[in-house]
């Protein structure tokens, strides 16, 4: 499979068969910036370019003469195919992928093609986009080793696990982790549930499913979240915002292993590994009353803390961007340009992102996306981006209000890691910047903020 895209440049590989179609493809797409490769010979045929975007068109009269080829063909590429010339009326799904299901006729006009050509164009930029994740989770701190050191000891057991972290520091991404890692549950589903996004009046529905006919509207019989994530990891994302008669429920499934579907009577068993995530202090939602104790118990019996950004220091900070940059810009491109700039790197280490590593991604992808375009680390372009990051205001989604809220209480806890490490380096700057993981001027940036004074810093330093 073919990992990016530019999607700028198309290849449109054809394998006309009996058809005689090359000519006119070639002709339709005269007027882009397409590249057309005849493709009928089966012993080559095409795999794609790593660093182009790439469809096939192909005549239905390849299906008779090489349907086994075809076959490996499409499962080795995974292109998108336009098929040409009428399809025989039982479609075979093996040989046409439903999300694929393009057909021209044989006497196709130009029009048709490059509409079709503009839908796939349309899917392969959505698949594209999801490419763009880096598939290395960087962890080079010393707590994010410690963080997969927990996950590999824990991922093998069936309990429940509740992963804790501001938002954006990747309590997703641990949660797919903990997923791969169970030798049980990997093969099955990871069905993942966003809990504060649950319209009212539905959770039963979307939780338990219901059988067929069991209310009107209700059709055919659907599986709930429970039933579907059977076999596999169940993810409860944001589980803090889940209402207390939802929480009873949950409960209960728990306890029973077993759903009962709405308008059924019979409890069906299931199987599955809970997952659940939150960026709220459970502990004292429990102590106000807003959260179930036994759940929280039940949930919580494996607890997982995601550490913040600012916590993981520079080094990892930088290496995030990095393996973010290179995603956006592609191996290629980057290779040809020079390393990322000092003043860059230390540009991005120095930047506080409250919104972790979701924030950090979004800065690099506008510096990527910049750096492609113009093919240079432009000083000015780049740093006008980094004071606009700098500037904006964090989580747009919330209300400011929420968004104050929550930066004073980072900024508290903040303060007091800051003074707890101080204290534990017996206030030497250097130690202390290195025991967090940062450079000497934002330590330095961090105690003025916090307005943590040091009585005789000068001295204290030379004697270290
Ligand atoms: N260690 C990491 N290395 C590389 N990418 C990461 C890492 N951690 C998180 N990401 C990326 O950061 C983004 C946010 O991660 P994720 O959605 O898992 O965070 P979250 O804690 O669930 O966020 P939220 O609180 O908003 O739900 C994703 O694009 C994810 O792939
Ligand atoms: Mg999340």
């Amino acid at each position: 499979m073919r990992t990016s895209h530019t999607i700028e440049e198309l290849d449109i590989y054809v394998w006309e068969g009996k058809a005689d179609i090359v000519e006119r493809v070639v002709r339709c797409m005269s007027s882009f910036d397409v590249d057309v490769i005849r493709a009928d010979d089966m012993t080559s045929a095409p795999e794609g370019n790593a660093s182009r975007a790439s469809l096939a068109v192909i005549s239905v009269s390849v299906i008779s003469s090489g349907g086994a080829k075809l076959r490996d063909w499409q499962a080795h590429t995974g292109m998108p195919v336009i098929w040409v010339g009428a399809l025989p009326r039982e479609r075979d799904p093996a040989v046409y992928p439903p999300e694929y299901s393009h057909v021209l006729p044989l006497d196709f006009t130009c029009a048709e093609l490059r509409g079709m050509v503009a839908k796939l164009l349309t899917q392969l930029r959505a698949h594209a986009a999801q490419a763009l994740e880096p598939s290395v989770l960087v962890a080079q701190s010393e707590c994010m080793q410690a963080l997969l050191h927990e996950v590999d000891t824990f991922a093998d057991c069936d309990t429940s696990v509740l992963i804790r972290g501001e938002t954006g520091v990747g309590k997703e991404r641990i949660a797919q982790l903990l997923h791969e890692k169970h030798s049980r549950y990997r093969d099955g589903p990871f069905v993942a549930v966003n809990c504060g996004a649950i319209p009212d009046g539905l959770f039963e529905s979307l939780f338990f499913g219901h059988a067929k006919g069991s209310f009107t509207g209700a059709v055919g019989a659907h599986k709930g979240y429970f039933e579907q994530a059977d076999g596999g990891t169940l993810f409860l994302d944001e589980i803090g915002d889940l209402p207390l008669y939802q929480q009873v429920k949950l409960l209960r499934v728990l306890e029973d292993s077993a759903v009962t579907r709405i308008g059924s009577a019979m409890p069906v068993k299931v199987d599955f590994r809970l997952v659940a995530a939150t960026n709220k202090d459970l502990p004292q939602l429990v102590k106000d009353g807003a959260f179930r104790a036994d759940l929280y118990y039940r949930l919580a019996v494996i607890e997982l803390r995601i550490p913040s950004l600012e916590e993981r220091g520079a080094v990892e900070k930088i290496a995030i961007f990095k393996a973010f940059i290179a995603a956006v810009v592609g191996a290629e491109r980057l290779a040809r340009l020079p390393e990322i700039p000092y003043w860059l790197a230390d540009a991005v280490a120095d930047t506080y992102f409250p919104g972790n590593v979701r924030e950090l991604r979004n800065l690099a992808e506008r510096i990527g996306v910049t750096v492609r375009q113009i093919g240079a680390w432009d000083a000015s372009r780049l740093r006008r981006l980094i004071a606009h990051a700098r500037n904006a205001q964090p989580a747009p989604a919330e209300s400011v209000a929420q968004a104050l809220v929550d930066r004073s209480k980072w900024d508290m806890a903040e303060r007091e890691r800051v003074l707890a490490a101080l204290a534990s380096n017996a206030w030497r700057r250097q130690d202390t910047a290195q025991y967090l993981g940062i450079s000497r001027k934002v330590l330095w940036e961090k105690m003025r903020k916090y307005q943590i004074f040091d009585e005789e810093p000068e001295t204290r330093e030379s004697e270290g």
